[in-house]
């Protein structure tokens, strides 16, 4: 495994790190948790040592199963979860990244996930009704108490991202990047580069669709949480990715992560990953960075 320093936290984290959305049992279709319990394993004996959770991914259940699994090794690993996304009885998710929000929020996630300390808590999503200078002043409480080690963000345009950086030591953004959807990061990794921050790139196959394994016939389910994913919404555009997928060199998740790791500035790739399988594969693709390059491509666009 490789492993890169995480902006100026201190933290290596390795190249790919585990992303646990789907741990939460809910949106993603059929689910395993025996066989996602597997997976986690599977991670941490091939040297992963970055996992990201969030409380909203699966209502408090993804922290849960990851705080389970990771306590007997609690020391040797660096846990990521997220403020700032509640929900209500009725499962509709809000922004609130008030101050009370937030002592509530970090009390639960230290509950669930079993442990006192966060490697890197980062805000989910910006909330446009709270000021940004009072959720960040609450969050440098929670690092002077302990309880938070780094601060990071997610979602954020460079703007905020600036804006944030003036207000505290932000280690890290996480941020929507893959070879079909790289507007997000265009103005955000450059400056993550020029501020040397860490750039953590989520949904690295674009939720399924970069596997070259998805059928561009299949719609997701109702309650699918890409169906929030503009990559799926509109039936052209999905089946054109699809396509996209098929006419890379293949296995298309290695041209995939082929393609970010390659990017200067990523620090890691995220995966979604619930099966031994996946987690095997995803390593040899980083293995295989070593191998000769198949070929150049930069978007949709270059093949349509
Ligand atoms: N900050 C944010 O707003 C935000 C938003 C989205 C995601 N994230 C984070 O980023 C993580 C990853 O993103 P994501 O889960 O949205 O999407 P993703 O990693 O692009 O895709 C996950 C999907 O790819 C499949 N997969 C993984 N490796 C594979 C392989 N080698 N071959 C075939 N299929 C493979 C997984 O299947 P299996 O599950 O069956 O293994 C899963 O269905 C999330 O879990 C979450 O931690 C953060």
């Amino acid at each position: 495994m490789q492993y890169r320093q995480l902006g100026s936290s201190g933290l290596a984290v390795s190249r790919i790190g585990c992303g646990t959305w789907a741990l939460g049992g809910r949106g993603w279709g059929a689910h395993n948790e025996r066989e996602a319990r597997a997976a986690l394993e599977a991670c941490l004996e091939s040297g992963i040592n970055f996992f990201d959770t969030a409380p909203v991914y699966g209502f408090g259940r993804s922290e849960q199963v990851l705080g389970e699994a990771l306590k007997p090794v609690r020391s040797r690993v660096i846990i990521a979860t997220k403020c700032g996304l509640v929900w209500n009885d009725s499962g509709q998710v809000h922004h609130d990244l008030s101050r009370a929000c937030l002592r509530r929020g970090l009390e639960a996630s230290l509950q669930r996930l079993k442990t006192d300390y966060i490697d890197l808590y980062q805000i989910h999503w910006p909330d446009r009704r709270t000021p940004l200078e009072d959720s960040i002043d609450e969050l440098l409480g929670f690092q002077r108490s302990g309880a938070v080690r780094h601060i990071g963000v997610c979602n954020f345009s460079a703007q905020l991202l600036q804006h944030a950086c003036g207000l505290a030591s932000v280690v890290s953004v996480q941020q929507l990047y893959n070879l079909l959807q790289q507007d997000e990061a265009r103005d955000v990794l450059p400056l993550c580069r020029e501020r040397s921050l860490g750039f953590i790139a989520y949904s690295p196959l674009a939720q399924g669709v970069l596997t070259g394994e998805m059928d561009a016939a299949v719609r997701p389910g109702i309650r699918d949480v890409r169906r929030r994913n503009p990559l799926y919404r509109n039936p052209e555009r999905f089946a054109q990715a699809v396509r996209f997928a098929a006419g890379l060199p293949q296995p298309a998740a290695h041209a995939a992560l082929r393609f970010l790791f390659e990017q200067p500035g990523v620090t890691c790739a995220l995966i979604g990953m619930t099966r031994r399988e996946h987690v095997a594969a995803n390593i040899a693709a980083l293995d295989a960075m070593s191998a000769p390059e198949p070929g150049r491509f930069s978007s949709l666009e270059d093949i349509s």
